[in-house]
């Protein structure tokens, strides 16, 4: 058998997405004595802020019915962005947050009338604490130039505000989950005009069916809680970089996003 340095395997693991190292030592989780090892009871779903000391995966993924009652039970509760930034960095229902590195709740202004919603960060996302911030944010910073926006004038979140390992794709559960909150988000800051970026993001929150292709472009009711608002699904970015050829129609989306913003006042 040919020899594999540490390097070829940790080369191997990079390619594959392993990018992230949950612990020093190796576990298998599927030893039965690690299934014996669960604790007696369940942990609450909401810490006290005080730091805990890290603990199993497994300890941390509740139940996921469980998780999204509980989501739906609290994120209505936050009276401000703030209180809900603080609830998400204490809810321990979703799993993604025990192996991302810190919480990405959102970028821009908050009193943007125009709020666009993603996926789930990335790694440059999960490194600085920001969505959008990686290649596709620098993308999606040159389509707002081009319709003469910057940060300043928009608000930005994810559907996910934890980075899924290895980018891979949140699962149902962990949307279901994860969903009250950026509702309740938009919710909070109740801008004129909502675009979802990629089909993930527009099957979440505008529940639409179909896909991107047929979905991106039109004008939809999106009802925040409070007020009915304007809200379209549009091409994310990263899919603009490996389809290049459909920058024209995003660019077409851009256009009409700008008049509904012209219309709230925003030029
Ligand atoms: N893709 C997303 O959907 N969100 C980010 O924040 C970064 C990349």
């Amino acid at each position: 058998m040919p020899e594999i340095s540490a390097r070829d395997l940790l080369a191997f693991y990079m390619e594959a997405g392993v990018d992230c190292a949950l612990s020093d030592e190796p576990t298998n989780r599927l030893t039965e004595a690690a299934l014996e090892e669960k604790p007696a009871s369940k942990p609450p779903l909401l810490r006290n802020a005080a730091p805990q000391p890290p603990r199993p995966i497994a300890e941390l993924a509740p139940a996921p019915d469980l998780a999204i009652a509980t989501a739906r039970e609290l994120a209505p509760q936050a009276k401000s962005l703030e209180e809900l930034r603080a609830l998400l960095e204490k809810f321990d229902g979703c799993a993604l947050k025990s192996t991302a590195t810190r919480l990405v709740f959102a970028d821009g202004n908050p009193k943007a009338k125009f709020m666009l919603v993603g996926e789930a960060p990335g790694r440059d996302e999960d490194i600085e604490g920001l969505p959008f911030v990686g290649v596709s944010g620098k993308l999606l910073d040159l389509i707002l130039a081009a319709i003469g926006l910057d940060r300043t004038g928009v608000y930005i979140a994810n559907i996910i505000p934890w980075r899924p390992p290895g980018n891979r794709d949140p699962s149902p559960q962990e949307t279901q989950i994860c969903l009250p909150f950026i509702k309740r988000q938009i919710e909070l800051v109740d801008p004129d005009v909502l675009v979802c970026l990629g089909k993930p993001s527009s099957q979440a929150v505008l529940e639409l069916k179909d896909g991107i292709m047929k979905t991106r472009g039109k004008w939809h009711d999106y009802d925040t809680g409070s007020r009915t608002i304007r809200a379209m699904a549009t091409f994310h970015p990263a899919y603009l970089l490996r389809q290049p050829i459909y920058k024209r129609l995003a660019w077409q989306d851009f256009r009409a996003i700008k008049k509904a913003l012209a219309q709230s006042g925003v030029t």
